[in-house]
């Protein structure tokens, strides 16, 4: 085995990759603000054309979750008048299923060499950076997107300006259990010329 390999054999980045998979269900534990400020510090080290740094990240924890969970529902309320109470309820607590959630934006600028398309890769770029670090302190991690990340009044609640685009809320905490991982087809999706 090499210096900085594992049991496997393969180094620890690699692993941590190679194993990813997304949270279903986490612990009620937060995630430390120093686990989050290293979280950060990767993701912004992510590539980026023209070092525009087109990443903004907003962290609810705690009782601030609610603030994304009411106006979930209340997007779901505009969407679907007839909904009820449990409905409602439920929208909400998907702000809920983790203790601490990254709202990743991107603001993108006009740019001579930089496509609109490049800076959007960057912060998903930097979402996986964020989520290789994660696991390798042992914590899950679920993106999730949605009508909400869309909607006007979701931004709005959370302060994010009119041109910011939201790339993912990020769940992260403690994982209870993770999804199964996916087989990596690599031949279908593939040419070697
Ligand atoms: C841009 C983006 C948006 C996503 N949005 C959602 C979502 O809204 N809901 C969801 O359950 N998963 C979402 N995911 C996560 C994928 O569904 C998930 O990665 C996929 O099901 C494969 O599972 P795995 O991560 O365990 O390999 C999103 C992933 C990306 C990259």
């Amino acid at each position: 085995m090499s210096s900085g390999s594992s049991q496997s054999g393969l180094h620890p980045a690699i692993e941590k990759i190679l194993s990813r998979s997304s949270t279903k269900k986490f612990a009620d534990t937060p995630v430390t603000r120093a686990q989050l400020e290293l979280l950060l510090t990767a993701a912004v080290r992510a590539p980026d054309h023209g070092l525009l740094a087109p990443w903004r990240f907003t962290v609810l924890e705690g009782d601030s979750r609610t603030l994304l969970g009411d106006a979930m529902a209340a997007a779901l309320r505009e969407k679907s008048p007839d909904a009820d109470r449990e409905l409602l309820d439920r929208e909400a607590s998907k702000a809920m299923r983790s203790p601490t959630l990254v709202v990743v934006s991107a603001v993108s600028q006009a740019h001579p060499k930089v496509p609109e398309i490049e800076q959007w890769v960057a912060v998903g770029a930097a979402i996986q950076n964020l989520w290789i670090a994660a696991e390798s302190l042992g914590l899950g991690v679920a993106w999730k997107t949605g009508s909400h990340a869309y909607n006007s009044s979701v931004k709005k609640t959370l302060g994010l300006a009119p041109n910011e685009c939201i790339i993912g809320f990020i769940h992260l905490g403690t994982p209870v259990t993770k999804g199964p991982l996916r087989t990596a087809d690599i031949e279908s999706r593939t040419r070697w010329l």
